[in-house]
């Protein structure tokens, strides 16, 4: 904590365009005393210690020694669950339980099921508990009692546990505990978490807080599923944000009860109470700090709960309306806003659909008419951005608008966003609404390329003419420092052919390439402008595709490369009798008279099966020019078998 030294430093990064490692300072993460703003409990089949063996297999029993720690005094009743493994119950299955303070609801899938327990069960009969005050009294005790241990677990905090019985003639012959242990094949348990940590920036007015999840990475872990159920007091307040960090490629599956409050999160996720699509989640940072600043940076200056778990499939999580909870908030504002019953409103579900994709240049808004049914009655009217001239466009099922950056009111706000707002004429039941979503659109790090047909640099397209000119902008949003941006080679490559290197340090190296002066960049974003021209002598052979490939870089060697795959066009000719009808014919024979005479004859017989015998004449070089350079497009796919591509005619 701590006044802050020099406010000038956070302004002069800013002013630069760099993050501000310090957002985060003035919010040292302390562990919560006292009450805890949430309770979070997830499910986990790593033990602190524990162990498995194979010396029970030559006695009467299976024996699982269960042995449990608290941190804090036990609010709950534990439940522990047996189940049959894959010899069904087994031999006389033994649990033995070790919780002198807890009350447990033991139920077992297995009648015989023979329970030694200092606890207080809540039904059922149990023998003689172990008198043993450490771990090795107990494992002898087992040991001595039964001759063998099938497996035994240390847990800590366990609100329940599901224990598979089964013995495993592979385990080790010992049970000697280790720290830990990966229980997985019988055992799996819900622990609640006790290392909540939190704190709030010193000098905040407002009201907003983030819970954050980080969960630790696990190299080995196969999970691909997260799901998270939350749930809130009556009366929560609705400006809270839920921050989920993990491996990118994991689901988040979210059920919320009660809970009004804005998502992050670095996997995919879907709320399955209200939305359950798959929606992308967004890059966040992976560690304490960087989160921190991540919630500060999106004005969440108090960091209501931090807790790191491990990897996990199940997660339980319930904001606490207790006192320390209100303490967090109170030190800011008192409690304002309150949201009586949270159902999901049209502003919530364009903020979780983010309909908006930009490009460097362009912005784009796709709605899907049938993920608004997700309200009841909901109709939308028109969506116009913050520009009310720019409307979107609908039809059966979609809105879709489309822009230049440079319009309909689009403010680049630096740091590879572009800000808007959609205004959005509704009615949901009888009611009319206008509301206004603000929207930060991402605008990705990536090389774009675009081809043009004038020097207009206006309408992109995607077909390259031969023999004519066309334009080709590469770009790219580099606000750091845009300077270090340098285009370093362009390629035009088709199949079949030589590829051309069209630019090289950003100097023209083909014949027939220019540099043209491009705009000056702004907002960071770099432009770099050819003209070229696809030379293909008469007769040569014209490929259907081509791809243009450049690549932009830093000075360390970090590259960005981009392909923009193109459909190549022949003027002489209309792309509709490619390959087919009597110029193309002609064109295979003009084109093999030119190969030579070997494959003029396998081309001729390919003729032969498609035109009436008076027509077979050689073809001589003074033929029409109209005819002459149609030469054929497909003369490299018909040399290798010549007669038996009878589809060719
Ligand atoms: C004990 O657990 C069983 C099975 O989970 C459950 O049906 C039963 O209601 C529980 N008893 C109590 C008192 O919670
Ligand atoms: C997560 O929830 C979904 C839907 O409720 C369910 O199908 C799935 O089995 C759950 N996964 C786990 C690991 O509990
Ligand atoms: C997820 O990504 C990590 C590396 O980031 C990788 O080790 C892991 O195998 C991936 N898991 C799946 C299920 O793809
Ligand atoms: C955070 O608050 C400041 C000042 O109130 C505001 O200018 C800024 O746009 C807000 N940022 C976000 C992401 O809401
Ligand atoms: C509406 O337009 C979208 C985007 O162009 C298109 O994908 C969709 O098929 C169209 N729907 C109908 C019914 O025409
Ligand atoms: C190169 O520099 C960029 C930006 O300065 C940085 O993000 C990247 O990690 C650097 N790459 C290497 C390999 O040093």
């Amino acid at each position: 904590m701590g006044p802050r030294a020099a406010p000038l430093l956070p302004l002069l990064l800013a002013l630069l365009g760099r993050p501000d490692p310090g957002r985060a300072e003035g919010c040292d993460l302390q562990p919560v005393t006292g009450e805890s703003p949430i309770a979070l409990s997830y499910t986990t089949s790593t033990v602190p210690r524990g162990c498995v063996s194979s010396s029970s297999l030559g006695t009467d029993h299976e024996v699982h020694v269960l042995s449990i720690k608290w941190s804090k005094a036990p609010t709950v009743l534990l439940t522990v669950s047996i189940t049959p493994g894959a010899d069904a119950c087994g031999r006389s299955p033994v649990l033995v339980l070790l919780c002198a303070s807890c009350f447990a609801n033991i139920t077992s899938q297995c009648p015989h099921l023979l329970i030694h327990t200092d606890a207080h069960l809540i039904s059922g009969t149990t023998a003689e508990p172990p008198k043993a005050s450490s771990e090795e009294e107990l494992l002898n005790w087992a040991q001595s009692t039964y001759g063998g241990i099938t497996s035994y677990s240390e847990l800590r905090d366990p609100r329940w546990i599901q224990l598979r019985l089964g013995e495993d003639a592979s385990s080790p012959p010992n049970c000697i505990p280790q720290n830990h242990f990966n229980a997985m094949l019988h055992l799996e348990t819900e622990v609640f978490f006790h290392g909540v940590k939190s704190c709030s920036h010193g000098d905040t007015q407002s009201t907003r807080a983030a819970h954050i999840i980080h969960l630790q990475p696990e190299p080995s872990s196969l999970i691909t599923e997260v799901n998270l159920s939350l749930s809130c007091p009556e009366n929560h307040v609705s400006n809270q944000i839920l921050i989920l960090q993990s491996r990118t490629n994991l689901t988040w599956s979210l059920s919320f009860k009660k809970c009004n409050i804005q998502v992050m999160a670095s996997g995919n996720y879907k709320i399955m109470t209200i939305f359950p699509t798959l929606l992308p989640g967004e890059l966040l940072p992976d560690t304490e700090q960087d989160l921190i600043a991540k919630a500060f940076e999106k004005n969440y200056s108090t960091i209501a709960s931090y807790s790191a778990i491990p990897a996990t499939t199940r997660i339980s999580m319930e904001i606490q309306e207790n006192k320390a909870a209100k303490k967090v908030t109170e030190m800011i504002t008192p409690m304002t806003h309150l949201t009586p019953t949270p159902e999901l409103q049209p502003h919530q579900l364009l903020l979780l659909l983010k309909p908006w994709t930009c490009t460097d240049e362009t912005m784009e808004i796709t709605i899907i008419k049938s993920h608004l049914k997700v309200i009841k009655d909901l109709d939308i009217k028109d969506i116009t951005l913050r520009d009310i001239n720019c409307q979107a466009e609908k039809n059966a099922t979609h809105f879709m608008l489309k822009s230049p950056l440079s319009h309909c009111g689009t403010l680049l706000g630096g740091r590879g966003y572009a800000n808007n707002e959609l205004l959005i004429k509704l009615s949901k039941g009888t009611e009319l609404q206008d509301i206004r979503v603000a929207f930060q659109c991402e605008i990705p790090r990536e090389l774009f390329l675009r081809l043009f047909p004038t020097a207009a640099f206006e309408v992109p397209q995607t077909e390259l003419e031969v023999n004519k000119e066309a334009f080709l902008q590469a770009s790219m949003m580099w606000d750091d420092h845009p300077a270090d941006l340098q285009l370093k080679d362009c390629w035009l490559v088709a199949p079949g052919r030589e590829p051309v290197l069209l630019v090289q340090g950003g100097e023209a190296h083909d014949v027939g390439v220019a540099v043209l002066e491009g705009p000056p960049s702004s907002h960071g974003r770099k432009i770099w402008r050819f003209r070229f021209t696809y030379a293909v002598p008469e007769g040569g052979r014209i490929p259907f595709s081509a791809t243009l490939k450049c690549k932009a870089g830093l000075q360390n060697n970090t590259n960005f490369e981009k392909v923009l795959e193109v459909t190549v066009k022949d003027t002489w000719r209309p792309p509709n009798s490619r390959g087919l009808g009597l110029a193309a014919v002609l064109g295979i024979t003009f084109g093999a008279f030119l190969i030579g005479a070997l494959l003029t004859a396998g081309l001729w017989c390919i003729y032969s099966r498609t035109r009436p015998i008076s027509k077979l004449q050689p073809v001589s070089s003074t033929a029409p020019a109209s005819e002459s350079s149609s030469t054929n497009h497909s003369i490299g796919s018909t040399q290798s078998t010549p007669c038996s591509t009878s589809s060719m005619a």
